[in-house]
């Protein structure tokens, strides 16, 4: 009987995930809930020809060296700031994400995150739970109006797009800047490209669409805040750390910046105190690809990507 490859899988995935892994691998760890520690890590790493990991999981040079057998590392997201990739290359170990997939779901909880900043739906959810409501009120938990405002797009990637196609629905022009050209096909003749000062002081709502990298490292800071609208909101469904959430907190405490969506922290899990209590802030717990369908799919692709390189073929998401 041909042994099994081994797969390290750091964290328990979705049941029909688990299913296929199970049948095609021989798994060198339990599979656990909750991000599993460096020691936990190194173990499960160390016979694995392959990995999948979350984006939890720094993937670092130590943490490389401690993997002599791994060929590919499937990362189950589409994002891959958690892993050394030029390390993993040197090393000989392909790197894949779950690009696709996901663009829809994440789209969608944008435009949740934007709704409930803008309509205060997490407040008045709490008031009505409370008890406290006394019932319908002229001035009660007035918010913003969303249709017809500007949408404002920082990162014209997939995700980015697809946030953007929704705006039709709310009449919203959107202007978008992208630090790249882009292919004219992949874009709407109704979508603005516009210099970054321009999309961050003509936006009624600010959407962040890129990538966590060395030059996105707090890429909304005090100066970017300040050139926003007083009425405006942010919305950010990538990366905690794109934004630097001191300033952030600063800017809506002094009415500079009139609230924020957030998905992402720079510290997850942890919130910086000032986000914990301004009610103009709404907080989701990195939900932004947390539907069934899209994380049964991420699974099934990083499936796909490892027996691809342990069986000598290309792997179809391959970023390094
Ligand atoms: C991603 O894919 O990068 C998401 O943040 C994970 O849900």
């Amino acid at each position: 009987m041909v042994a099994l490859p081994k797969l390290y899988v750091a964290r328990l995935l979705p049941e029909p995930v688990m299913t296929v892994i199970r049948e095609r691998f021989c798994l060198t760890a339990a599979p656990q809930v909750g991000a599993p520690n460096r020691t936990a890590l190194r173990d499960g790493l160390r016979e694995a020809q392959a990995a999948i990991c979350t984006l939890t999981e720094g993937i670092d040079g130590d943490v490389l060296k401690a993997a002599p057998h791994l060929r590919v590392i499937a990362n189950y997201a589409v994002g891959f700031n958690n892993i050394a990739v030029d390390e993993a290359k040197a090393k000989g170990v392909v790197v894949t994400n779950t690009p696709d997939v996901l663009t829809e779901a994440t789209a969608d909880l944008t435009w949740a995150l934007l709704l409930a900043t803008a309509r205060r739906v997490p407040e008045g959810d709490r008031l009505v739970r409370s008890g406290a409501w006394t019932g319908w009120e002229p001035t009660q938990l007035l918010g913003a109006d969303v249709c017809g405002k500007t949408l404002g797009i920082i990162g014209m990637g997939r995700i980015g797009r697809a946030v953007a196609r929704r705006a039709k629905g709310f009449d919203m022009p959107v202007r978008y800047y992208n630090r790249t050209t882009l292919d004219p096909s992949t874009l709407n003749d109704q979508w603005r490209p516009t210099s970054w000062q321009e999309v961050l002081a003509g936006s009624d709502f600010i959407s962040l669409h890129v990538p966590l990298t060395a030059e996105t490292h707090h890429l909304i800071g005090s100066a970017e805040l300040r050139l926003m609208r007083p009425t405006a909101y942010l919305i950010n469904t990538t990366r905690g750390p794109v934004v630097d959430e001191a300033a952030l907190v600063a800017a809506i405490q002094e009415g500079r910046l009139a609230g924020a969506g957030l998905d992402v922290y720079e510290q997850e899990p942890a919130l910086h105190p000032g986000l914990r209590t301004l009610p103009q802030v709404v907080t989701l717990p990195h939900l932004g690809s947390a539907t069934l369908n899209t994380r049964i799919q991420m699974g099934m692709i990083c499936v796909q990507n490892i027996l691809a390189v342990l069986e000598g073929r290309p792997a179809p998401n391959r970023v390094a």
